[in-house]
């Protein structure tokens, strides 16, 4: 159900094209127009100086005058062509690159990486003077054309000259475009150290870790910046020497020219001619060695972003279905992360009525979490599927289904914002009765009217720092708000105090009452006071799946033995009065 062509991208890439083809023709008239000064120069010298006629330099000087005027509106048209066609393109792909980051940050085999950046270094590319250099540069010809028009020993000495330029250009390109793509790759690893450690920086504190983790940073920033001035000095050198051939070329022709001018071959304002326009013909060449780094980083930028267009899973949007009552069916789910081989999940099945509370134990790295994303829709499965009413959950429209699901993620992430706002899963319209209903059904309505400013309180990055409990119960109204009819929760126990668990189990069982499926996944037997069935993992295999009220019995049989064989335990226990250990059934359900 996946969607791999990048479709999108290639149609608004090549809307920018032709935009920039529009930039390119008015380039037309600009470049010509800007022989008016060449020819401006050699009509004053061979004409007006000669003749002594002001009505003439009047008359020259009026049209010279007029065609910059038009040369420079045009110019004006085509940069603001350019920098719409910049914005254009970052406005209208923004969404969609954001939208295919975060799907390849779920699909678990890529590392996630910011593309927006990317998208800003292509406008940043577009609406800057390296770009009019590469429109500029098709006119290198047709000026060279113009320099043999006026004696054909100049247009051989331009064209030697523009020749060198060009080799220098395509050397600049040969020596520095591994070792940019290098460093932009290393300064990307930098920056990745240095925002995670930015955010634990308790850990790094507490044990003492401060110097060694910024001394591992800057050894890596520091191997980046000595890989970025490789090319700079490469690229320096290399400016160096085509600023020198260019203003040599300008130089040979006016020696050349005043040869000519001596042997009476070419007149003076001929050579005056000749110089200016050699020199507007190599600009955009130079121009283009100097600008070279922008014009690779946007090259590069602009292939990550359709790297990520082709990788990026799209999801399938067209299936809507009618709202589900909450039946699930589990079947032969297995789930591997390639390319290792190794099951994660092997072979689950199982089924639960609508209304049914299931919990999910088993020992760590057991597969319970990877479970819960699948059940979710967030993950494919690498074989079988999970159906919600019979429908395939990774095939069902995600904001549609997003309305019937509740998700509780083991690792909590409130976003910045009010709590009411992170309640509402964002949703600024939602209506503040919802909320609270979703807070009294989760238990926490009295504990988020005592914070600060209530429902209004700001929380994420720059707000109230709440207690791991305190999120634990926000991100739990999260989950149930909106009356979702599959709730998974991934440990929703494992930050709460006794009066927070009790509240968890009211919660859950307010959930069953309104007719909500819902799956918890907990290493504490509290839970199961409240599950109707109880299923067990191990290793990624359905170890037991059976009613709560027999696994309990088999729990209680085995409480004697337990102290006996303490080796057999599943460790899924807390010091709970509750019967908090499931043993290992041997006849799996
Ligand atoms: N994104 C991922 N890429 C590769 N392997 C993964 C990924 N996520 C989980 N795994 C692997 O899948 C296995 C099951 O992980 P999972 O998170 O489902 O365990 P769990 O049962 O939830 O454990 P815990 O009780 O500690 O939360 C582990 O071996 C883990 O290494
Ligand atoms: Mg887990």
């Amino acid at each position: 159900m996946t969607r791999t062509k990048d479709d999108q991208f290639r149609q608004v890439w090549k809307k920018c094209r032709r935009a920039l083809g529009g930039a390119a023709f008015f380039s037309l008239f600009v470049n010509v127009l800007q022989l008016a000064v060449p020819l401006y120069m050699m009509q004053v010298f061979d004409r007006v100086l000669s003749s002594g006629s002001m009505p003439t330099l009047v008359y020259l000087s009026l049209i010279a005058g007029g065609a910059l005027l038009t040369m420079a509106l045009l110019d004006m048209v085509r940069t603001r062509i350019a920098h719409r066609t910049g914005n254009w393109f970052e406005t209208t792909l923004s969404t969609p690159v954001f939208t295919a980051g975060l799907n390849r940050a779920l699909d678990r085999r890529v590392q996630a990486t910011d593309a927006t950046r990317d998208l800003g270094m292509v406008r940043g590319f577009l609406t800057s003077p390296g770009l009019f250099s590469l429109l500029d540069a098709p006119w290198v010809p047709p000026y060279l054309l113009v320099v043999f028009l006026l004696h054909p020993i100049l247009g051989v000495v331009a064209t030697i000259g523009a020749v060198i330029l060009i080799v220098l250009a395509v050397l600049n390109e040969v020596l520095t475009r591994a070792p940019m793509r290098e460093a932009s790759g290393v300064q990307r690893e930098a920056a990745q150290r240095a925002n995670s450690a930015m955010r634990h920086p308790e850990a790094i504190d507490a044990m003492g870790m401060m110097p060694a983790v910024a001394a591992r940073w800057a050894s890596i920033n520091a191997q980046a910046l000595e890989i970025q001035s490789r090319a700079a000095d490469r690229s320096a050198l290399i400016s160096a020497v085509s600023k020198f051939v260019r203003m040599g070329v300008q130089l040979a022709i006016l020696g050349v020219g005043a040869a000519l001018v001596v042997h009476q071959e070419m007149t003076a304002g001929a050579m005056i001619a000749g110089s200016i326009l050699m020199g507007r013909a190599l600009a955009p060449v130079e121009q283009a060695i100097g600008g070279w780094k922008t014009l690779v980083m946007a090259q590069q930028a602009l292939a990550r972003i359709r790297t990520l267009f082709e990788e990026a899973p799209v999801r399938n949007s067209g299936m809507s279905l009618p709202a589900p009552r909450g039946e699930i069916s589990v079947e032969h789910v297995s789930l591997a992360f390639p390319p290792s081989k190794r099951l994660v999940l092997n072979d689950v099945s199982f089924a639960l009525e609508a209304g049914t509370a299931l919990a999910v134990t088993g020992p760590s790295a057991a597969g319970k979490s990877a479970l819960a994303r699948l059940l979710i829709g967030t993950w494919k499965p690498s074989g079988g599927v999970v159906r919600l009413d019979g429908a395939d959950v990774y095939a069902w429209d995600r904001t549609q289904f997003g309305r019937h699901v509740g998700y509780l993620p083991q690792d909590i992430e409130l976003y910045g914002g009010t709590v009411r706002e992170n309640i509402a899963r964002m949703d600024l319209m939602a209506d503040p009765m919802d909320v609270v209903k979703a807070a009294k059904i989760a238990d926490c309505h009295d504990m988020i009217l005592r914070l600060p400013d209530g429902y209004d309180t700001q929380v994420g990055d720059a707000g109230v720092v709440l207690s791991g409990g305190q999120r634990q119960r926000v991100a739990l109204a999260r989950a149930v708000y909106g009356d979702p009819r599959l709730v998974v929760l991934d440990e929703p126990d494992s930050n709460l105090d006794r009066a927070g668990e009790e509240s968890l189990l009211r919660a859950i069982q307010n959930m069953k009452e309104r007719g909500a499926t819902v799956i918890i996944i907990a290493h504490r037997g509290g839970v199961l006071k409240v599950a109707d069935q109880v299923l067990l993992l191990r290793d990624g295999q359905v170890e037991m799946f059976e009613y709560a009220a027999r696994a309990f019995g088999r729990m209680a049989a085995n409480a004697a033995e337990r102290t006996a064989s303490p080796a057999n335990d599943v460790p899924v226990t807390a010091g709970r009065p509750a019967p908090a250990t499931i043993r290992r059934s041997s006849g799996a359900a």
